[in-house]
């Protein structure tokens, strides 16, 4: 099927107006700003990065049981993890609704969404590029980002390595869950398979 990116760009963005906080916003732009760069960068599709940036967040405002009437109405099926933290499940939800509502079946967008928070073992290169984005966007500031953000457009994948790394650290120092899909990538990547 042919799809036409400039309308589905034009219909996220009037979305991403209605359903995401005021205060999520500059983020959420900040994340297509970073995108096009990755995009530029690294030859990536531009318009593939921008709709995984507008979408990768829709959800993540919403109340907790809104989020599991729609992942029910999805027949998504929740992680143990999932159920107790709803939050956890709005990248599951926006990267099924894209797939429902635009017939968009790019494993690599798909997946890239549906795990953004966490990383993923088998990311291609767009997934990784949401990844990175996503910790890395303008309006984020904490210790050594500013390194991180050239690495970012030095090396895609030793980039990768880092920010999952990071999120590791994060999550252990802060007492936070370790979510699965980050222990799985960490793995992975360990086994120096970083294709
Ligand atoms: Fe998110
Ligand atoms: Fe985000």
């Amino acid at each position: 099927m042919q799809l036409n990116y400039e309308n589905i760009i034009n219909e996220l963005q009037r979305f991403v107006d209605l359903l995401v906080s005021q205060d999520r916003k500059p983020h959420v732009f900040g994340v297509v700003d970073f995108c096009k760069r990755l995009a530029k960068r690294y030859s990536l599709d531009e318009n593939k990065l921008t709709i995984m940036a507008l979408v990768h967040d829709l959800f993540r405002d919403l109340p907790g049981d809104k989020l599991f009437k729609i992942a029910h109405c999805y027949e998504l099926s929740i992680s143990e993890l999932g159920v107790k933290r709803p939050i956890l499940i709005h990248g599951l939800v926006a990267s099924e609704y894209l797939k429902r509502r635009f017939g968009i079946d790019d494993e690599d967008m798909l997946t890239g969404i549906a795990y953004h928070t966490s990383g993923y073992p088998n990311f291609g290169p767009l997934g990784k590029a949401l990844v990175l984005a996503d910790s890395l966007e303008l309006t984020r500031v904490y210790d050594r980002i500013n390194q991180l953000r050239e690495i970012a457009f030095y090396d895609l994948n030793v980039a990768y390595v880092e920010i999952i790394r990071n999120k590791i650290n994060y999550a252990v120092n802060h007492n936070l869950y370790l979510l699965p899909e980050t222990v799985e990538t960490w793995n992975k990547l360990m086994e120096g398979d970083r294709t």
